[in-house]
């Protein structure tokens, strides 16, 4: 039974293609990644189990953003991967009321274009926060570096220096540079990577200054307990062993729309290694059942599916009496469908022996969104130990960087 009020995690239909005995023989490496995590956790090498603790930080955050609203209307935040998509996810799930904040990751020119035409008048109320941890992603710092030049030539070269907040890490060369030019440099903590910063000011600072009550999502993420993600990655893992390697996240909210987003570079970049790893797949109820459900039920069952639910949607609408031919609907709330139509697709899938699992939020509120984020790092770094890799580092990211770099620089791949 879990002791934890945001988030519960029901692993029935895991049993399907698992036995209770699997799990209990699982115990003694469950025990011993355990002991490796806490080890990470005191010599200070990975900084993500404390995070949700650091409430002065969250404060001295708070205070920044506080400074940030009274001088203007909008944050541009510029940023890929674990530099971008928590923070994107809080902001789709609880945005604040205090900013317009809007997110520039890719570097489609179309994109660049359309989110960098602004008058000379926005750019007045508009400031950039850049982040990015190495300082060198060319994506970042190409789409940071036309939006600098687009404040500068809008609003002159001394004005500028104030709207621009550069996270990155402060011994770097982007710090260093950020500091000559008179920029405010944020500290991006050094040993928290990417993906696993959305509770740091990596993914606080943005929020914070649209608004989000960033306290909460702490007080959420603390209340997750090492048990309950080890639960959820054991049983990930034993089922990966078993064949299904794809690992589809599901919640049945639009709110909730870019977290599988977020996991999905969380799984795939900690644990993808060493000719193995899960396939994370990020999908949306109800939406997906009609695009991805067929396969689930009826293709190779090599999938586990979590599901997301939030008991308690914000609104309540009521479905028109007498749709033709849909009666059953009649006079019910819109939520009662998200509920039921995720309760029969689960059912469905274990009539068809297809490995599942749910996890409920009472409300979409920041602690639930706090308490989600924080089970699934600790449960990617359970993951790591159970599959006697690094869940920290990311080799092979860089081969196709490097190639793209050479053929940028005009010479031969
Ligand atoms: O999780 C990671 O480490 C990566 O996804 C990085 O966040 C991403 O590559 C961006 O890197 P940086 O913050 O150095 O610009």
């Amino acid at each position: 039974m879990s002791t934890m009020n945001f988030l519960k995690y029901n692993s029935d239909n895991m049993f399907i293609g698992l036995s209770k005995n699997d799990l209990k023989k699982f115990q003694p490496k469950i025990k011993q990644a355990e002991a490796a995590l806490k080890n990470l956790q005191a010599s200070g090498q990975q900084g993500f189990f404390n995070l949700p603790f650091d409430i002065p930080g969250a404060k001295t955050i708070e205070k920044k953003a506080k400074e940030v609203q009274k001088k203007f209307s909008r944050l541009l935040v510029i940023g890929i991967g674990g530099s971008d998509l928590g923070a994107r996810a809080v902001w789709q799930a609880c945005p604040g009321k205090k900013m317009e904040v809007v997110f520039l990751s890719n570097t489609d020119p179309d994109t660049v274009a359309m989110v960098l035409n602004l008058s000379p008048e926005e750019w007045k109320k508009t400031a950039i926060n850049v982040v990015s941890k190495s300082g060198s992603t060319v994506e970042t710092m190409s789409n940071f570096m036309v939006a600098r030049e687009r404040l500068i030539r809008s609003i002159g070269q001394t004005a500028h220096r104030a709207h621009i907040y550069v996270t990155t890490e402060v011994d770097g060369k982007l710090a260093l540079w950020a500091t000559e030019q008179g920029y405010e440099v944020l500290a991006h903590p050094k040993n928290v990577g990417g993906r696993f910063s959305v509770l740091s000011l990596v993914g606080l600072f943005p929020v914070a200054c649209g608004g989000v009550p960033i306290t909460r999502l702490l007080a959420g993420a603390r209340e997750v307990v090492y048990s309950e993600a080890a639960n959820f990655a054991a049983l990930q893992f034993l089922a990966y062993k078993k064949g299904q390697e794809i690992q589809v996240l599901m919640p049945y909210s639009d709110s909730l729309g870019n977290f599988p987003f977020w996991y999905r570079q969380l799984w795939a970049e900690s644990l993808g290694k060493k000719g193995q790893g899960p396939t994370p797949i990020a999908a949306r109820g109800t939406i997906d059942q009609h695009s991805q459900i067929q396969l689930y039920n009826d293709g190779p069952n090599n999938k586990t599916i979590t599901f997301i639910e939030i008991e308690k949607f914000k609104n309540r609408i009521k479905i028109p009496k007498n749709i033709p031919g849909l009666d059953h609907v009649s006079d019910k709330d819109f939520s009662d469908l998200m509920h039921s139509e995720l309760h029969g697709t689960a059912e469905a899938l274990k009539k068809n022996k297809r490995m599942n699992g749910k996890i409920s939020i009472p409300t979409l509120s920041p602690e639930s969104l706090g308490a989600l984020f924080q089970f699934f790092i600790l449960a990617a770094a359970f993951s790591g130990e159970f599959y006697g890799i690094n869940a920290y580092n990311q080799p092979g990211v860089e081969e196709g960087k490097r190639l793209a770099r050479k053929e940028l620089a005009g010479q031969k791949a």
